[in-house]
């Protein structure tokens, strides 16, 4: 039988729960013609939640019609533009000989090179040279507002892990066109979403950046206990099993409530169990996910120098004023000039999330290896 657990890609229908809320605020934003950041560390679920919020505005606004770009595999600017038209010029119409047509009429400077997959009419990219790409991007980024004015439709255009645009090399000048094209798009509303919290605050936060408040600005959270019960236990009574909520909580505790774990967790011990969770099956799962990553936390912790070991340990005991002089004294973390660079480096390896004045780890079972082998 399948496991009813999903984890390592998106999820949708029976594997989705819970995030009326925010599925709520961004088809709100996005329909209203906002423009909407969203932000929350990796594997919490944006990926998901947009396309779910995607899905269901596609299938109730006839005349909205959507781009999803994910930077994460779009290495280069030119990988991005030519990735960014194709989806564009995909969006102009569903049929085949008018697509041919789309991709010649709607540029003006640039001529674009076709190239169907083989086997399917409908799957298609375009390429361009790459001196005229570069010369000519705001014709591509102008791209879907054109479409959209033409067709009379409206566009949401979705860019995930956006903060992958400051890799690209003379990111600043992409920036500048980028956000002097989208703004002039009274057609087109933009969800761009990611997976740095600094990067993006740097992006969207800093008065000198070409995106600056460019939007409106969401901080996914985790998703809540409250619905986690409700959906493991459902999940094991589906498949025959049986779970009681003292053992769900067991386990969305361990975890923290974070949902790529959760749901990694709850599957770990759903192959263990053959009817009835017990308490000794829940802990030889959170061994067993603890082994896992081990070698990747080993390798992790051997790239740490003292003073961030030491500042790990201070997070853990919950210190929250690290700049306090016994505080220093006590963690050996140095100058306050130590602190800062090293919370700058800690939150740069994905390590540690600053939501305000709050110090976390970003990954629980990190913490959980951290705390038994190294404290
Ligand atoms: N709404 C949800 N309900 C249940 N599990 C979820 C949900 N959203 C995310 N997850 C879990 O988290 C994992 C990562 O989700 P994803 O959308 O790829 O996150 P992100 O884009 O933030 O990295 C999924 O594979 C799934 O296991
Ligand atoms: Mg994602």
């Amino acid at each position: 039988m399948n496991t009813p657990f999903q984890f390592g890609k998106m999820v949708s229908g029976s594997h989705f729960t819970d995030r009326e809320e925010p599925l709520k605020l961004l088809s709100e934003s996005l329909l209203g013609g906002i423009s909407t950041i969203l932000i929350s560390p990796r594997r919490w679920g944006k990926s998901s939640l947009v396309h779910k919020c995607m899905n269901e505005v596609f299938s109730l606004k006839t005349n909205y019609r959507i781009i999803m770009i994910d930077l994460f595999r779009l290495r280069t600017e030119e990988e991005f533009l030519e990735a960014y038209a194709t989806e564009a010029i995909k969006c102009s119409t569903n049929k085949i000989e008018e697509l041919l047509l789309n991709a010649k009429n709607f540029f003006k400077t640039i001529i674009p090179k076709i190239t169907f997959s083989p086997g399917s009419m409908g799957d298609f990219s375009l390429s361009f040279d790459a001196k005229e790409i570069k010369k000519n991007r705001m014709e591509i980024l102008d791209l879907p507002e054109i479409i959209a004015k033409t067709k009379k439709i409206k566009m949401i255009v979705c860019v995930d892990e956006f903060q992958n645009v400051l890799s690209y090399e003379n990111s600043s000048a992409l920036q500048k066109e980028l956000r002097s094209s989208w703004q002039k798009h009274s057609n087109v509303t933009y969800c761009l979403y990611g997976s740095k919290r600094h990067m993006l605050s740097v992006i969207f936060n800093d008065s000198s950046s070409p995106f600056y408040r460019f939007g409106a600005v969401f901080f996914l959270q985790k998703i809540e206990k409250k619905y986690w019960i409700p959906f493991i236990t459902q999940a094991f009574d589906r498949t025959g099993k049986c779970i009681s909520i003292d053992h769900c909580e067991h386990i969305v505790n361990a975890m923290q409530d974070h949902p790529y774990y959760v749901q990694q967790l709850s599957h770990l011990v759903w192959i263990m169990t053959e009817k009835d969770v017990d308490s000794r099956i829940v802990s030889s799962a959170l061994d067993q996910i603890i082994d896992m990553n081990k070698p990747f936390f080993i390798r992790e912790f051997e790239l740490l120098s003292v003073s961030q070991v030491h500042f790990l340990k201070a997070v853990c005991a919950g210190e929250t004023h690290l700049n306090a002089s016994e505080v220093l004294n006590k963690y050996s973390l140095g100058t306050s000039g130590n602190v800062s660079k090293n919370k700058r480096v800690l939150e740069q390896k994905d390590m540690i999330d600053i939501d305000q004045t709050i110090i976390s780890f970003i990954d629980p079972v990190f913490e959980i290896w951290f705390r038994k082998y190294i404290l």
